[in-house]
């Protein structure tokens, strides 16, 4: 079954593989959104059903909470874990200092939020989304639908005095009407080619009224584990300033290949 999966999804695969060893019995886990954080989710989906492994998941995302669910994770709201150990999250771009571009899914407002709320966060990732600069994916800032046309003015006007490359930006769409994130909200993609100064622009972002949050994530990210499509995985801690690299196996697992949905 594993062969069937491209070089890409092998390398998700085994990202998400190695970073599920992370997770240790009794612990508060946030389980990420997108095709990575899916994996990671089947895989401590199969420990919890196979090995014993008792753990908690607080989900980032609505889709993320029904699959866990559905492979077997207990799933508790953030209110009720209150604090995380860990949190195991994919992302749209990392360069040398871990710091992110995320949101491509949509859910960038509660994946930050439960980032935030853990001890560490670990992100998980092709070895593709690995950048020099942060930009070249478009960055989503999550806005209020009430006079987005005037945030995006504004956020438009705004970058004219930011180190940025490109200065437009795009209502994100499903189909003919506006994306909804799971609070309600639009998505702004600002198209900024090269982003100079990551820190800056996500504090004057966030001074909008009107914009709730953006998809820089700055020092929240501890560790990544970088997957290729060979079976190769590299763990880079940023804390400890350490990296090694193994090679995984794919396991055949019908439970885990089974219904591909992500
Ligand atoms: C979801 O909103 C995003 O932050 C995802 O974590 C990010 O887009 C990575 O998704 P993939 O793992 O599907 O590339």
């Amino acid at each position: 079954m594993s062969s069937e999966l491209s070089p890409i999804d092998k390398a998700k695969f085994v990202a998400a593989k190695r970073a599920a060893q992370f997770v240790e019995d009794g612990m508060r886990v946030g389980l990420g959104t997108g095709s990575t954080a899916a994996w990671l989710v089947r895989c401590l989906g199969e420990m919890v059903r196979e090995d014993g492994l008792r753990i908690r998941g607080v989900p980032t995302s609505a889709r993320t909470a029904q699959l866990a669910r559905e492979v077997g994770i207990e799933v508790i709201s953030l209110d009720e874990a209150k604090w995380l150990d860990l949190t195991i999250d994919g992302a749209d771009e990392f360069d040398g200092d871990l710091n992110l571009i995320k949101g491509g899914g949509g859910a960038l407002l509660q994946e930050k939020i439960v980032a935030t709320a853990s001890d560490q966060m670990i992100v998980i990732a092709d070895i593709g989304k690995e950048v020099e600069h942060l930009g070249a994916f478009p960055l989503p800032v999550e806005v209020i639908p009430f006079g987005w046309q005037t945030t995006q003015a504004l956020v438009e006007e705004t970058l004219i005095s930011m180190d940025v490359l490109g200065r437009t930006s795009t209502l994100r769409m499903n189909g003919d009407r506006p994306f909804h994130t799971d609070e309600g909200n639009y998505i702004l993609d600002l198209h900024l080619n090269r982003i100079g100064n990551a820190r800056q622009l996500s504090l004057v972002l966030n001074q909008m009224p009107g914009l709730v949050e953006n998809g820089l994530f700055i020092d929240i990210c501890d560790a990544v584990v970088i997957g290729f499509g060979n079976g190769k995985v590299e763990v880079r801690d940023i804390n400890a300033g350490t990296s090694s690299t193994e090679r995984l196996d794919f396991v055949e697992s019908d439970n885990l290949f089974a219904d591909l949905g992500d």
